[in-house]
């Protein structure tokens, strides 16, 4: 296993804190003064994505140490030991293998000694057959008509990357299907759901690796019921509910008929399980041979990330920019930016996958951190962003660095919006690095015959400082290939910096406390008899409850 490094002791960290103090004082406009070939020179094409990172607080010696510090914190040998099947998510003793879910090559991948491959393949070979039924209408409802909706009933890892794909690739989806995904345990996101739906049509897919989860169970047993009220048999519940989750047995004792089961393993990760059988949904909507292009293109950048020296890997190089954000300039969040609308969802997917792997303050040898781990990871779709929370990005206090997305070609035929949209993804980022000077701003106002005593008034509120970092992603056009190589690339950047930050970032015991806590209080509920249990306020709150419902 990886030694334990409080990557703060390392010489390249020390290297960064000094330089940082001249560097970091230079603004992003000084630094593209000073260097007429910057932006080609910290710009990155793979493929059909377009990385410029060039308007970030960098120059070649602050890249040349951070390299040094992913080196001297055994990135190399951390990539190796996760591609090996190695068991790196300690914690919990269990391999990281979601890689092997997207190898659609002949090359094994062991665990223990074992070939993984031969039981991936078989459940891929299960989706594709399950998949092409349903969508060509073969796979028939207890009416005996084709099904219409599919509704995917999980939480957080089990719903949030299958419905960023999902609605990600809506454009490629089939005509007669609709993807639903319901994932609260507030009977208000599955009672709306349904209310439109007729059974007879609907198939429910029940995503849990663990199939313990409250919210999920609790759906599902609704979606049952809703099934038999609506007329649906006992016996016909084969047609309509099918499960995917590691947890055979506990799939079997919900009901679920054992030839509809899609199984899944330890080794993949709830929040990295979307190139598993949980993106069945995917491959419904989208059907099989495109879905293999999703997973083709998490391939082609786990080769890239693998194979690819520090200095020109997308994952390396974002995971490190992210840091020298987070750890020297203090940044205490990063907003993600998709111009595009079909990635509503990718900023949530992103969520769960960076603050739950990353949200950690002990080190891998059990002590506490001294340096900060995992910025807060939020955003929204430009151009509504813009009309929301930009002001802050330009005016606050806080500087937020920001990741830019979009397509060069648009998906729809309505060329006008696409321009209309990219005019504003090349604006907000070099606004937000440029700013405005007072003196702009006195000649603006000037020009537009505001008089002095207006001017001088109105002038400090009209000023951006700028000098706001950002990072432009851009890819050839929303494709299932360039989505999968994208959400890969993060996936992996995740990764980086896990291990540069010393932590374990494949377990979430914090997610754990919160749902023993919720189980505690559930028999409380049921009765109305005072309770002396938890805190003063706690406790008041549920009285309160309880006599709210009275009245
Ligand atoms: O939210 C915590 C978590 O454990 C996630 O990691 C996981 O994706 C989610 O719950 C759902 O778990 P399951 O797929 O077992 O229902």
């Amino acid at each position: 296993m990886l030694p334990t490094i409080d990557p703060t002791t390392t010489k390249s960290w020390k290297k960064l804190s000094n330089y940082f103090t001249s560097i970091g004082k230079q603004s992003l406009n000084q630094l593209f003064e000073s260097d007429n070939n910057r932006a080609q020179k910290f710009s990155l094409q793979w493929q059909n994505l377009f990385v410029d990172y060039s308007k970030t607080h960098i120059d070649e010696q602050t890249m040349r140490l951070l390299i040094e510090l992913a080196r001297e914190c055994h990135l190399a040998e951390a990539i190796e030991q996760m591609f090996r099947g190695e068991k790196i998510n300690q914690t919990q003793k269990r391999a990281v293998l979601h890689f092997a879910l997207r190898n659609l090559g002949d090359d094994p991948v062991f665990l223990d000694g074992r070939d993984v491959m031969p039981e991936i393949r078989t459940v891929r070979n299960q989706m594709k057959i399950f998949s092409t039924q349903v969508r060509n209408g073969d796979w028939k409802g207890y009416t005996g008509k084709p099904i219409r909706n599919i509704v995917n009933i999980g939480i957080g890892g089990s719903d949030l990357g299958p419905a960023m794909v999902c609605r990600g690739l809506q454009f490629y989806g089939h005509e007669r299907l609709r993807v639903f995904f319901v994932s609260n345990v507030d009977g208000g996101h599955i009672y709306e759901t349904l209310r439109h739906l007729n059974a007879e049509e609907t198939l429910f897919l029940i995503v849990s690796k663990s199939f313990t989860t409250q919210e999920t169970l609790a759906n599902a047993k609704t979606a049952r019921q809703w099934f038999i009220n609506q007329g649906g048999k006992a016996e016909d519940i084969s047609k309509h509910f099918v499960a995917i989750s590691t947890n055979t047995p506990a799939a079997m004792e919900f009901g679920i008929d054992p030839e509809n089961i899609f199984h899944f393993w330890d080794y993949v990760g709830g929040r990295f399980s979307l190139w598993s059988a949980v993106g069945l949904s995917i491959a419904l909507q989208i059907g099989y041979e495109s879905y293999e292009e999703l997973l083709k293109g998490a391939e082609a950048m786990d080769h890239h990330f693998r194979e690819t020296p520090f200095e020109n890997n997308l994952p390396i190089l974002l995971a490190l920019l992210s840091i020298w954000y987070t750890n020297f300039f203090d940044c205490a969040t990063e907003a993600i930016l998709p111009y595009d609308q079909y990635l509503e969802r990718f900023p949530a997917y992103l969520q769960q996958t960076i603050m739950e792997s990353n949200g950690k303050s002990i080190d891998r040898s059990g002590l506490p951190v001294s340096y900060k781990t995992s910025p807060v990871i939020w955003g929204e779709p430009g151009t509504n962003g813009q009309h929301s929370f930009y002001q802050l990005i330009h005016q606050g206090t806080q500087m937020i660095p920001c990741i830019f997305m979009a397509a060069a070609k648009p998906l729809t035929p309505l060329s006008e919006h696409h321009q209309l949209l990219l005019s504003n993804f090349f604006a907000q980022p070099e606004a937000l690095m440029k700013g405005k000077t007072a003196e702009e701003v006195r000649a603006e106002m000037l020009s537009k015959g505001f008089n002095e005593e207006e001017i001088n008034k109105l002038l400090p509120f009209r000023v951006f400082r700028g000098n706001i970092p950002s990072i432009s992603l851009l890819y050839q056009q929303l494709t299932p290939y360039n989505l999968g190589a994208i959400t890969a690339l993060f996936e992996h950047r995740t990764f980086v910096q896990g291990i540069i930050w010393n932590i374990f970032s494949f377990d979430q015991w914090g997610v754990e406390l919160g749902k023993s806590l919720a189980n505690n209080i559930i028999p409380e509920l049921a009765h109305d008899d005072p309770i002396q249990t938890h805190d003063g306020s706690t406790r008041q709150l549920i009285h309160k409850v309880k006599q709210m419902r009275k009245s």
